[in-house]
């Protein structure tokens, strides 16, 4: 059987409330990705150093999973865009775990600047299949893509 595993960054709970509807949707079970040093200051600080962190590749430290990703054929993985890419949290989770073998579907949220953040992830996640990825944009916390275009895709996960 096809077991399928929700794994996601948030850092404004964009990617959290998808996250959440998605487990809702399939009783999959879900896991956050967070980093050992919380990101503090306010919301321009940290652009400006996910800006830092994204040019020079810097994979911050992140919390053990709470549950083993062997278990798992699928990762449905959650990620914020950051500079274009997906966000560092999601680099040191996709650099640290050997995925290799598994199905990737990425959902990605951002602010209607995707860049190259779904082409990075498939480079990165060697010996995968990454497919069936959904851009979801948002205007600050409120979702602009309509809530039937991410349903129609859940149900097809
Ligand atoms: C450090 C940082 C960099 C960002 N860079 C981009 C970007 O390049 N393109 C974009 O469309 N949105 C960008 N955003 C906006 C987020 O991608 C968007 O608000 C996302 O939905 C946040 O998800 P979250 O609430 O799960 O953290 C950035 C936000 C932050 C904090």
């Amino acid at each position: 059987m096809d077991k399928k595993l929700i794994v996601y960054y948030s850092y404004t709970n964009n990617t959290k409330k998808v996250a959440e509807k998605i487990q809702k949707a399939t009783g999959s079970d879900i896991c956050r990705i967070e980093t050992v040093k919380p990101y503090t200051g306010d919301y321009n600080s940290v652009v400006d150093q996910g800006k830092q962190e994204v040019d020079s590749g810097y994979k911050p430290a992140i919390k053990p999973l709470s549950v083993n990703l062997e278990d798992y054929d699928t990762i449905i993985l959650g990620t914020p865009v950051w500079w274009y890419t997906y966000s560092p949290a999601v680099a040191t989770f996709l650099s640290k775990y050997d995925l290799s073998g598994k199905k990737i579907i990425p959902f990605v949220t951002n602010g209607g600047w995707i860049g190259h953040t779904i082409k990075d992830i498939q480079k990165v996640c060697k010996d995968t299949i990454v497919s069936n990825a959904i851009d979801i944009k948002f205007d600050t916390d409120k979702m602009i893509m309509p809530e039937s275009n991410l349903e129609k895709w859940i149900v097809r996960l």
